[in-house]
């Protein structure tokens, strides 16, 4: 509280917490249609919501994150009839959408010259990223809303992305109308974003589906969009330091100095964690699937320790691993 009381404080509104009911959704569609920024759970993380057609609700978006206008946003709709009905599907495309979706796919598709997704929204840019999230919750609020949702992750700009609503209050109480509390999201980690443009389709985010999934359905190994620079779209998801903690985070650690703050994965603890400040054990039986669950929060908890270090034990790649380390790499880039 400050000593302004009710005064309205520039910037500042009040965010209310929405419960997961009919009465929490009613309200979060209205907010959203009506222009306002309301944050909601998606099965990856919670996304900060604004109607994709309103130029200044997507305004809000940016202001809100202090996010850079150059990042183009995701464009979030019930299903893949209205999906396609905002860009063109070429046949991966299309697979890709019949396979996963709903689910933690983002494709990245050409945008229909008649799409109804602002240009501020897209960035400016001919594309257009495009999900349908498997969440119910999710998919009900969507199609109360009935155009696209712009929603990035609900942090602020280059911070941990948020799995709580609590999480989301952290970074965003006072910046949004209201955040729609659908409880912890339960893949924790954002979606797999994948551009299908015309040539072979191309990898620019790991994420909650993992790399031998669209092998499966593609039939070859996806080309990583690092292969050729050229054609890397822009984006500060695909930026070096993201996702950062205020500790320092140090990778690959095989044992762990006195006063860190010890991130584990797996059955084995590593020397020198009796005298670690705090410890997270990712997953105590080695799933990465467990593991991607529980990893923001687990750099959260483990900042709030106030470690001035976050050691984190080395995590395999397979599965979502390759997301997680993609993730824990970013988290420790210089700033
Ligand atoms: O799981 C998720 O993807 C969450 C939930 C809320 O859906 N959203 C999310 O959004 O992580 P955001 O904005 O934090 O990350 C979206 C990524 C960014 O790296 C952005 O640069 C990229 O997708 N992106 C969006 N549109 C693009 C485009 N047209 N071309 C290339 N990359 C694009
Ligand atoms: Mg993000």
């Amino acid at each position: 509280m400050n000593d302004l009381g009710s005064m309205p404080v520039e910037g500042r509104i009040a965010t209310r917490r929405l419960g997961a009911d009919a009465s929490g959704l009613a309200e979060a569609a209205r907010l959203l249609a009506g222009g306002e920024l309301v944050a909601f759970p998606t099965e990856t993380v919670y996304g900060l919501g604004a109607d994709a057609t309103d130029p200044s609700a997507v305004a809000r978006i940016f202001a809100a994150k202090e996010r850079p206008r150059f990042n183009p946003l995701i464009a979030h709709l019930p299903d893949a009839a209205a999906a396609r009905a905002e860009g063109r599907f070429d046949a991966a495309a299309s697979r890709l959408a019949e396979a996963f979706w709903p689910g933690p796919l983002t494709l990245v598709v050409p945008a229909h010259a008649r799409t109804s997704v602002c240009d501020l929204a897209r960035a400016g840019l001919p594309s257009l990223a495009l999900r349908v999230p498997r969440s119910a919750l999710a998919q009900d609020l969507l199609a109360r809303v009935g155009r696209p949702v712009a929603a990035p992750s609900a942090n602020r700009s280059g911070r941990v992305s948020p799995t709580s609503a609590a999480h989301v209050l952290g970074d965003l109480d006072g910046r949004v109308a209201a955040v729609l509390d659908g409880g912890a999201t339960p893949v924790g980690l954002e979606s797999t974003v994948i551009a299908c443009l015309g040539g072979p389709p191309r990898l620019l985010r790991p994420g909650g589906l993992p790399r031998e999934a669209i092998r499966a359905v593609l039939g070859t190994d996806i080309l990583d969009a690092e292969a050729d620079a050229a054609e890397r779209p822009v984006g500060p998801g695909l930026l070096a330091s993201h996702y950062a903690p205020r500790a320092r985070v140090r990778l690959d650690a095989e044992r762990i100095e006195p006063g860190e703050a010890a991130l584990l994965f797996g059955p084995d603890t590593p020397p020198g964690c009796v005298e670690a400040r705090a410890t997270f054990n990712l997953s105590p039986q080695g799933d990465p699937a467990e593991a991607a669950a529980h990893l923001f929060a687990a750099l959260r908890d483990l900042d709030a320790s106030g470690a001035s270090v976050i050691a984190v034990a080395p995590v395999p790649m397979s599965g979502l691993g390759e997301a997680i380390n993609d993730r824990l790499r970013r988290a420790a880039a210089p700033r």
